[in-house]
């Protein structure tokens, strides 16, 4: 029986792609980086199956393709938005993503930025390197704690819920919760955590506001001027879900008019061209996407990507299916 033809948009953990090369006839793009939208409309009609990631913009003109070949794009990571689904679907292709394995590793990246805007660990870390320490007084990075305070969790799925067990059982926070849908009492209990009706309402009382939603136009800048403007001066935001969620502009003037009081980014708009305004904040915390950046974490998604195109070559509806 022949192989199946599989394109990987970058590379992966070695040791996914050893055991990828035993069961499919697999191109691996060598050169490791974003292929264009022509690459990825050629790569339609010569494989039955393409592997893209986050930094893969797969627009409606890739679908733009007769009789593709590709069926499935099993997708290296949770969020999709850079696909464009409907686009996917009405040209008959299955979508499928790698939700669960990366929910504790993002989480932790979350707690991370809350601890470093918090304690100013960004500013210190700048000031020892620099040579410009003078040493400990009562005076030097004050910063603000953490245990005790409120979080604003916004998108109460699975890696929402990790960061909040985190931060109840870690740090003793108070935990709001925002969600499309309303979460049952089970599940809220767990955590002790309250689910309001409106953003407005969390936005008001959270000293701490996290976002754990999907990217995409549905949320696109869900934080903005007006949601800023609710938020008290001491807040602070966390973005480890998509960069398009905060209006960059409205961010770059909460911070100028210390409307909030630090901000924590692991997403961007236009990654890696970000804002280069945000760089000139000592207080906005900036990571390079890097929540799911650990082996084993890594090394899962890879692996959960190949359980859905097994499921897929095997007549079977993908586990993690999205279209
Ligand atoms: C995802 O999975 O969507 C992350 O942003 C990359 O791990």
């Amino acid at each position: 029986m022949t192989k199946p033809k599989i394109l990987v948009s970058r590379r992966w953990p070695e040791a996914v792609e050893t055991a990828m090369v035993e069961k499919y006839d697999v191109t691996f793009n060598i050169k490791d980086k974003p292929l264009s939208t022509n690459e990825f409309k050629d790569a339609l009609s010569i494989y039955d199956a393409i592997l893209p990631t986050v930094t893969d913009k797969i627009s409606s003109e890739v679908f733009r393709v007769k009789n593709p070949k590709t069926k499935i794009f099993g997708n290296y990571g949770v969020g999709f938005s850079h696909i464009d689904i409907p686009a996917a679907k009405a040209a008959g292709i299955t979508v499928s993503n790698t939700p669960d394995v990366l929910s504790d590793c993002t989480a932790d990246i979350t707690l991370t930025l809350m601890l470093m805007a918090a304690r100013r660990a960004g500013e210190g870390e700048r000031e020892v390197r620099s040579g410009n320490w003078e040493g400990w007084r009562p005076r030097h990075l004050i910063g603000t704690r953490i245990t005790g305070k409120t979080l604003g969790i916004i998108g109460f799925g699975r890696i929402g819920r990790e960061v909040a067990k985190r931060a109840h059982f870690g740090f003793g926070m108070k935990i709001v919760v925002q969600n499309r849908s309303k979460i049952g009492n089970d599940i809220l209990i767990r955590t002790n955590a309250h689910q309001v009706d409106n953003i407005d309402e969390l936005l008001e009382t959270s000293d701490f506001i996290s976002l754990h939603c999907p990217g995409g136009d549905d949320n696109h800048h869900l934080i903005s001027t007006k949601q800023f403007k609710k938020m008290k001066n001491s807040a602070i935001l966390i973005n480890t879900a998509r960069g398009e969620v905060v209006d960059d502009n409205a961010l770059i003037l909460a911070l100028k008019s210390k409307e909030i009081s630090a901000v924590g980014l692991d997403v961007f708009n236009n990654e890696p061209n970000i804002n280069p305004e945000l760089m000139k904040f000592e207080n906005a915390i900036l990571l390079p996407h890097l929540g799911s950046a650990t082996q084993e974490t890594r090394e899962a998604m890879g692996f959960r990507v190949l359980d859905n195109i097994a499921d897929f070559f095997e007549g079977k509806v993908p586990r993690d299916k999205v279209a």
